[in-house]
Parts: structure tokens; sequence; C-alpha cells
């Protein structure tokens, strides 16, 4: 952390309190602190700065950052604080539990949970990374976390096979929670409607093939 808080002058950052280490490939270093005596929480990628990995890390610090920008003064995602140092994204810290971590849920949180991936569609974004722990529930706030892997897609291609194919994993994705936590089957149809078509299994396998090739080769 010391390399957040002496990269830009007069920003202060006290008590930092880790919420998660990063241990695989270009994962960070998660914190809670208080930002300019805010509470706040960091994500931090400096363990990479000197490395050949820089230039991702700070990609992705942007990537995130732009995704959270455009979801500004939406309650269902947290608030950007900014970029600190080119590997550190600050955003506002969201109160409460991952989702799961109290039970009985609500039903109630479910349906909300699917209103947020709706409306992040109908805004052109996919988020692409829905589990548990990117979901947190405050009362009736359900924020979604983690946008290091959503996309915004321009206007012209939200209607290409690929994407609705991203769109209907967010859903499966929100669905599969629900079932995980509550033991309950989604009906025939959305089961059927949510169920991965062939091409995908095989797009998705090749792709963990090479992300672990990716990885041995960096020894992450
Ligand atoms: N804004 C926030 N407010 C409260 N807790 C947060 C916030 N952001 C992250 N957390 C906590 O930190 C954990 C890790 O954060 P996040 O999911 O963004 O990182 P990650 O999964 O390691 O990142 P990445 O997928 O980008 O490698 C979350 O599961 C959540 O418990
Ligand atoms: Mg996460």
């Amino acid at each position: 952390m010391n390399s957040i808080a002496t990269s830009t002058p007069g920003t202060s950052l006290d008590a930092p309190l880790l919420l998660k280490e990063g241990t695989r490939l270009l994962e960070p270093d998660v914190y809670r602190t208080h930002l300019d005596g805010r509470p706040a929480v960091v994500k931090d990628y400096s363990r990479y700065r000197h490395t050949l990995l820089a230039p991702l890390a700070r990609l992705l610090v942007r990537r995130e950052a732009r995704n959270l920008r455009r979801l500004r003064g939406w309650a269902h995602a947290p608030m950007l604080l900014g970029i600190i140092g080119g590997l550190t994204l600050a955003m506002e810290f969201v109160p409460g539990q991952p989702l799961g971590a109290e039970n009985p849920i609500d039903g109630e949180t479910f349906r909300r949970l699917r209103g947020a991936v709706a409306h992040l569609h109908a805004n052109g974004i996919t988020h692409n990374d829905l589990h548990p722990a990117n979901v947190m529930v405050d009362g009736e706030r359900v924020v979604l976390l983690d946008f290091a892997s959503a996309l915004h897609l321009p206007r012209w291609m939200r209607n290409a096979p690929v994407v609705r194919e991203l769109r209907r994993g967010d859903l499966a994705n929100a669905f599969k929670i629900e079932q995980r936590l509550t033991g309950r089957e989604p009906g025939g149809y959305v089961s059927s409607v949510l169920a991965d078509p062939r091409w995908v299994t095989a797009v998705r396998d090749g792709w963990k093939r090479i992300y672990g090739r990716f990885k041995s080769a960096f020894g992450g």
C-alpha cells in the first residue's frame, strides 16, 4: 500500500484492511481504506509496477474505471473515485454482505439482481463475471461489483450473436446463483433458454486452454 500512499502527493489513504489478496495472474490486492476521509475500496495492481505485465495491469485499471464512469449515478454499481498512480483503482466502499453470506435470502433480492442485470444490458453493457462474491447486498440495495471483465458495446454491435451470448451468460449466472443459494430449480422454459449452446462450450474450453498456457508461460 505504500506505493499508493506515495504515488499521488496530496492523496491520503489510511488504515488499509486487506479484503482480498491477489494470488492469480493479474488479480489485484483489494483493500478497504479511507480516501480523503471517505470509506473507499482500492484495487491495487502495483505489485506489477516495473514488470512486463504493468501495461496490461494499467489497461485493466483503465477499463474498469471507464465502465464505472459510465455507470456513475446508478445505485447498483460503486461510484468511481479515481485512478491512483496508474495501477490502483479507487471506488466507493459499499457496505453490506456478499450475496449468500446471510441466510435466508429474500426472493426480492434475486429479483433486484435480475433487474440490475437487465438494466446493464439495456445500456449496452455486459458484466461477464457474475458470481455471489461480485454482488453486495445492503438491505434493499443490491450492488454489482467487479467491472474488470465488463464490456460496453456500441449500438450497432448489440445484436451480434456473440453479444447476445454474453447477455444470456449474465442472466444464466444470475439464475445459477439463485439456484445454488436456494436450491430452487428454474422452470423448464427458463432452463432451456439458459442452457449453453454447443458452440459456446467449445469457445469457452478453447479459451481456458489458451489462458492456462499463458498463465504457465508467465508463472502465474
Ligand atoms: N466497492 C466495494 N465495496 C465493498 N467491498 C468491495 C468493493 N469492491 C470489492 N469489494 C470486496 O472485495 C472483493 C474483491 O473485489 P473484486 O471482485 O473487485 O476483485 P477481484 O475479483 O479480485 O478482481 P478481478 O476480477 O478484477 O481480478 C469482492 O468480492 C468484495 O468482497
Ligand atoms: Mg471479483
